[in-house]
This record gives C-alpha cells, sequence and structure tokens, in this order.
C-alpha cells in the first residue's frame, strides 16, 4: 500500500518527545493504514535531551536549539510540541503562523489567556490542522464507552464520574520540577497537567458543566530542591469538581477528580456512567476489563465484568487476545492525528484526537475552578463566551 509520509519536527525532547518517537519507530505495529510520521527534525533547549534522539532516531536530519529555526525548516509538514506549559502559547502560535500542522501538549496554554491567543492563531489560520494531545480514550475500553454513549444505550444518566489518579507524590522526598512552580505549570496545578485527559470524553459527548464548585488542595507544602535545601511546591495537588453537567435532553451530576496523590495510583484514568437502562465503567487499573450493568424495570441488577479484546480504532498485528497498554494508546492517538492529516474529513475511523475546542473547554472549567476554590461558592460557566 503506497503511503503518505508525514514530516515531523519535534519541539521538546523530554519525556513526550520521546514517546512519540517509540510510538513513530512502532508503526509497522499498524494494519491498514497508508500514512506514517517520520521524525526528520527536533529541537530541545537542552542539547543533552536531542542528543537522545540523535541516538536512537535515524530518520533525524536537523537539530536545532532554537524552535524558529525548526520551523523555518521546509522539510518539515507536522509539529509534536511537549514543552512546559509557560511556553505552549508563544511557540504553538508561531508554529500555527509558519503553517505547521500542530499536535500540542495539554493543558494548550498555562491559563486561559494563553489559550485565548492560541485560539486567535487558530482561526487565521484554518488550513492547520491542529489537535491537542490525549490519548487515555484510545484504550478498547474507553472506545467501547465511547460507542455505548453514541447508541445512547444509558437511558435516563443518573450520574458520571471520571478522574485521573496519581500517587508518586505522595512521596516527600521526590525532588521538585517544573510541574510543581506556579510559574511553569501554571495556577491550575494538578487540573493543567491531568484536567485535559479527564475532560475529552465528557466534551466529547457534549456534556458542558452549567456550574462547578471545586475543592482544591496542597498536601505537600515543599520539596528538596535536589541541591540539599528545600522550596516551596506551589502548585494544588488534587482537584474534586462536582459539576452540573447539561446536554440538549438531560441534566445530571458529574464528578471529576484529577490527583497527583492518589495513594496506590500510578496512572489511573477511568469513566463510569451510571444510566437507568444500562451503566459501564472502563478503568486503565484493570485495562483489558470493562464492566457494564443492562437494566430493565423490575430486573436483575449485575454488573457483567468482561475481558475487553485488543479491539483498538485502527487494526494491528497484536491479537485479540493480548492486553493493550500505555504505549498502544499513544501509538493509536498518533494513528489519529496522521489519518486526519492525511485524509482531513475522511479518515478510516471517526475517532479523532482532542481538538483545540475541547481544551479551550476544559480552560473555562479549570478557571471556573479556582474561582470556586477561592470565594467557596458554586461558579457557573457562561459557554456563549
Ligand atoms: N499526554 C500525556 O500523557 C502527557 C504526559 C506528560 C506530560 N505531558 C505534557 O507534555 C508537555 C511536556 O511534558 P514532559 O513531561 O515531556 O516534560 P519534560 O520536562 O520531560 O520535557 C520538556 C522538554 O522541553 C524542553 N524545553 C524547554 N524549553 C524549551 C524551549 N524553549 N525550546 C525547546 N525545548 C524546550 C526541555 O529541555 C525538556 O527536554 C507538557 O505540556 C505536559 O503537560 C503530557
Amino acid at each position: 500500500m503506497a503511503r503518505t509520509i508525514i514530516r515531523f519536527g519535534v519541539i521538546g525532547c523530554g519525556l513526550m518527545g520521546k514517546e512519540f518517537a517509540s510510538a513513530a519507530a512502532r508503526w509497522c505495529h499498524l494494519t491498514g493504514v497508508d500514512f506514517e510520521p517520520r521524525i526528520t527534525a527536533v529541537c530541545d533547549a537542552n542539547e543533552a535531551a536531542s542528543q537522545w534522539f540523535r541516538d536512537h532516531v535515524p530518520s533525524v536530519e536537523a537539530v536545532y536549539t532554537d524552535y524558529k529555526s525548526l520551523l523555518a525548516d521546509s522539510a518539515v509538514d507536522a509539529i509534536y510540541c511537549a514543552v512546559p506549559h509557560q511556553l505552549h502559547a508563544q511557540i504553538y502560535v508561531d508554529i500555527i503562523e509558519a503553517g505547521k500542522h500542530l499536535l500540542g501538549e495539554k493543558p494548550f496554554g498555562i491559563d486561559q489567556a494563553a489559550n485565548r491567543l492560541i485560539q486567535d492563531a487558530i482561526d487565521r489560520h484554518p488550513e492547520v490542522i491542529v489537535r491537542c494531545s490525549s490519548e487515555f480514550p484510545f484504550f478498547p475500553g474507553a472506545q467501547q464507552i465511547y460507542r455505548w454513549v453514541q447508541e445512547r444505550k444509558f437511558g435516563r444518566i443518573i450520574e458520571v464520574e471520571a478522574g485521573f489518579w496519581h500517587s508518586s507524590d505522595l512521596d516527600p522526598t521526590k525532588p521538585i520540577n517544573w510541574k510543581r512552580r506556579i510559574a511553569t505549570n501554571g495556577e491550575y496545578g494538578c487540573m493543567g497537567d491531568l484536567g485535559m485527559h479527564v475532560l475529552h470524553l465528557p466534551m466529547r459527548f457534549g456534556w458542558r458543566p452549567r456550574s462547578v464548585r471545586a475543592l482544591l488542595s496542597q498536601i505537600v507544602p515543599e520539596r528538596p530542591d535536589g541541591q540539599g535545601g528545600t522550596v516551596p511546591c506551589e502548585t494544588w495537588d488534587n482537584a474534586i469538581l462536582a459539576c452540573e453537567a447539561h446536554t440538549e435532553d438531560q441534566q445530571f451530576p458529574m464528578l471529576l477528580s484529577m490527583k497527583r496523590i492518589a495513594p496506590g495510583h500510578a496512572n489511573t484514568w477511568f469513566i463510569r456512567i451510571a444510566g437507568t437502562a444500562f451503566s459501564a465503567e472502563f478503568t486503565t487499573k484493570q485495562p483489558k476489563q470493562i464492566a457494564s450493568l443492562p437494566y430493565s424495570p423490575g430486573g436483575v441488577q449485575a454488573w457483567h465484568v468482561a475481558d475487553a479484546p485488543y479491539k483498538s480504532a485502527y487494526g494491528t498485528v497484536t491479537g485479540g487476545i493480548f492486553e493493550f497498554g500505555f504505549p498502544d494508546s499513544i501509538l493509536q492517538m498518533w494513528a489519529a492525528f496522521c489519518d486526519e492529516l492525511a485524509h482531513g474529513d475522511r479518515m478510516q475511523q471517526p475517532f479523532r484526537c482532542a481538538t483545540p475546542q475541547e481544551a479551550g473547554s476544559s480552560h473555562q472549567i479549570f478557571t471556573a475552578a479556582l474561582e470556586s476554590n477561592r470565594t467557596g461558592r458554586t461558579i457557573s460557566i457562561d459557554w456563549r463566551s
């Protein structure tokens, strides 16, 4: 099958930049795709980070320390940008202005003002395809939940709970990094870090909160600075958002949680939907299981827990009996982005990556959550603005 090769530049060669390189190197895992990313250029302000790409990614032809040089490289069609949050607005806007397609990392701007600058650039350049990284909805169990929502199986929705929980910050001896400082991670704290993952499916379903009451916690006030001293750990560790979700014909409570300190949880993403006709739950804690509870009046209320087969959005060489994991979800997300670059609206399957509008909605919710926590009040969200 002839393939469209998409030449990528990577800006930010840290944790997530390497995850993309790993997904691109494993492209042979996918079947039936007629598009493929090729990382031809990379940029990191820290040369030690880009050295990893020199050592491991043979397709890399150019290495830059200034992202503007990479943007001037005509041998690059699209960019993956994975840099600290205070840099999102400037670099994303420059990428879009340079006419390069962009998969940007969440939260898509350190705050709502930064997010608006990115949105304005997108509005000026509709020819550029811009999407926000969010991989968990590509787990087969999450894809099943997506299909069940599309099929309107749940009846009247009773309530929704979604979350993303980590626990490594429970260790007070873990040194500080940019993700624990307001200047680099933003005032949103754990919401900016984890919240887009939690909101991707609810926003895709159109479950916009009309109001939010937030409880934000700062649990570990200071951390080692890595040089023998301690420094303040400024960002919110955990967030619980009680939302009143509204759709065209339904209204229900939606509890969203983003936790950096959830004992026992390494990287747990989950969604639970309770409905009068059907309930369902998927959690990456049990990545191959999906739970569902069909109900008809007077009938038995019994959870069915089934092993979800390896049934991904894009076909793979993996047998259906094997398990799906985090790197698989990254690979599937990348397939969706490259599919959209290659085919536009005629993608091979319908689930596209998170959109800038969905990322913008997350900013409205986090901004309201900060106000709620500050004032102790429930904050209304006006979706017309
Ligand atoms: N999708 C996910 O699951 C996921 C997971 C972790 C992080 N992220 C997001 O990815 C982004 C990066 O996070 P990370 O964990 O990879 O961080 P990281 O610290 O591992 O990597 C960031 C890299 O950016 C580089 N950098 C800093 N300033 C730069 C500049 N001006 N020009 C070029 N490079 C520069 C740093 O040197 C570093 O190598 C953030 O937006 C974060 O929220 C997403």
